[in-house]
């Protein structure tokens, strides 16, 4: 199992979530962060630092989100690995919680 970023980080990217990593396993794309599910450890830290609520336990995805555990394997082998906060995307609060993001994922 693993956890899960899921679509409310699409034009956020708060980053909070990365500096709480034991194991570095976020992956930073230009408007998204993946978890590579074959590094994390279920540790549990990154869940509750997400301003957006966009990351989940493998478990507890929601129905809608399911594909984004596919999409986290996937973008984790092609984007570099991110270990340290940086400033949310300029137009994150604009963002935070608006429906259907995913046609707005650049990778
Ligand atoms: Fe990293 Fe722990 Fe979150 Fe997995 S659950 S991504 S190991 S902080
Ligand atoms: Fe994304 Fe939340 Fe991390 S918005 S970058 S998963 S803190």
């Amino acid at each position: 199992m693993a956890f899960v970023v899921t679509e409310n980080c699409i034009r956020c990217k708060y980053t909070d979530c990365v500096e709480v990593c034991p194991v570095d396993c976020f992956h930073e794309g230009p408007n998204f962060l993946v978890i590579d599910p074959e590094e994390c450890i279920d540790c549990t830290l990154c869940e509750p630092e997400c301003p957006a609520n966009a990351i989940f336990s493998e478990d507890d995805v929601p129905p809608e989100f399911q594909n984004y555990i596919k999409l986290n394997a996937e973008l984790a082998k092609q984007w570099p690995v991110i270990t340290e906060r940086i400033d949310p995307l300029p137009e994150a609060k604009q963002w935070d919680g608006v429906k259907d993001k995913l046609p707005h994922l650049f990778r």
